[in-house]
């Protein structure tokens, strides 16, 4: 992990995969520290497409400024096809080498911290990860960039759903992001009330809903709000609301699906801080030779994970944060 240190001068930093909030914080740290330890710092466009079509241009002060406040990324964010091929590889490289650019900087979720580690394999460049993505799905870091603004930002609308589900008597079904990974769709069930949160990693069958509904309905609840993550195996929110459409036609159900507007908006004071203390650690550690790892935080401490331990091993949901939001919905 802590290779013999080379002589660094120049780093490029990028954004990749799906935008963050918080990502533009990262980027600034990153600027701030190169500039802090005498480095130039190269800003890559497009992410991985930006290395490959040459869309590399040098960072100053004024590039950062009034950036730590704003959602997405002003170097903007791709994921590209070409970079999974050798020549495409072959060409980021060579447009690094003509920038003189000894090391990146990658701020983004698995897919592109696998893109670093196959380019550090390959090409020897070293890199540090960042972990920016809404969805937490990244062992070595409590969370990653964004996390927190994106569950901010599911409970406030859910918090709208509900005053309106109230007003009608209504069932309603909301589907949030997270790929294949339930972290936002725990942390928004528990922080809005829902009557139940379904994620992909555990089964909670349709029979256990339709219980759990009627329980709510025997106690007098005045909403059902049923949190459901993308990317579970029996379907989003629409499916599920019309196989307990099928068992309960008399419920009056609606669905909401969130969609991109969990990934916008400005980053709460955590990401924020979150992004700036881990990318100003991702250029310190490059410049102690720590090579090919991502940078997280982990009980409040800065930790450096392998990438590949960071994208191989799988990280857990919490049981005991199940448990809890089982015993807050009934
Ligand atoms: O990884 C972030 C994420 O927003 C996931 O939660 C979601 O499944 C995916 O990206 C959507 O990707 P795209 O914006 O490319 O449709």
């Amino acid at each position: 992990m802590t290779d013999q240190p080379i002589h660094i001068k120049k780093i490029g930093v990028l954004t990749s995969g799906g935008d963050a909030p918080g990502m533009n914080a990262a980027i600034r740290a990153v600027v701030r520290a190169g500039f802090y330890y005498k480095l130039e710092v190269y800003g890559i466009y497009r992410g991985y497409e930006g290395m490959i079509n040459n869309d590399i241009r040098k960072l100053e002060n004024k590039s950062i400024a009034h950036v730590l406040e704003r959602g997405g990324t002003f170097l903007k964010s791709a994921r590209s096809e070409e970079f999974k091929t050798i020549e495409g590889r072959q060409k980021a490289y060579d447009n690094l080498k003509s920038h003189g650019i000894d090391a990146l900087v990658v701020i983004g979720g698995d897919g592109s911290l696998t893109g670093a580690h196959l380019f550090y394999k390959e090409f020897g460049i070293p890199a540090v990860g960042l972990p920016g993505t809404i969805d937490n799905d990244l062992f070595g870091t409590d969370l990653t960039i964004g996390f927190d603004t994106a569950c901010n930002t599911a409970i406030e609308a859910i918090d709208k759903i509900r005053d309106t589900a109230t007003s009608h008597d209504r069932l309603f079904f909301v589907e949030v992001m997270g790929r294949d990974a339930g972290f936002i769709a725990i942390n928004a069930g528990i922080g809005s009330a829902a009557a139940a949160i379904l994620i992909p990693e555990k089964k909670f069958p349709v029979e256990k809903l339709i219980d759990r509904l009627k329980f709510r309905e025997k106690v007098k609840k005045e909403s059902n709000v049923v949190i459901v993550a993308e990317g579970g195996k029996s379907g989003g929110a629409l499916e599920i609301s019309e196989k307990v459409k099928k068992i309960l036609p008399t419920y009056d159900i609606k669905v909401t699906i969130l969609g991109h507007l969990q990934r916008g908006g400005a980053p709460s004071s955590f990401d924020r801080i979150l992004a700036s203390k881990l990318g100003v650690s991702a250029v310190e550690g490059l410049l102690h030779g720590k090579y090919d790892v991502m940078v997280g935080i982990i009980n409040n401490k800065i930790v450096f994970t392998p990438i590949k331990r960071a994208i191989v091993d799988d990280k857990q949901v919490d049981d005991e944060d199940l448990r809890i939001a089982g015993i807050l919905s009934t």
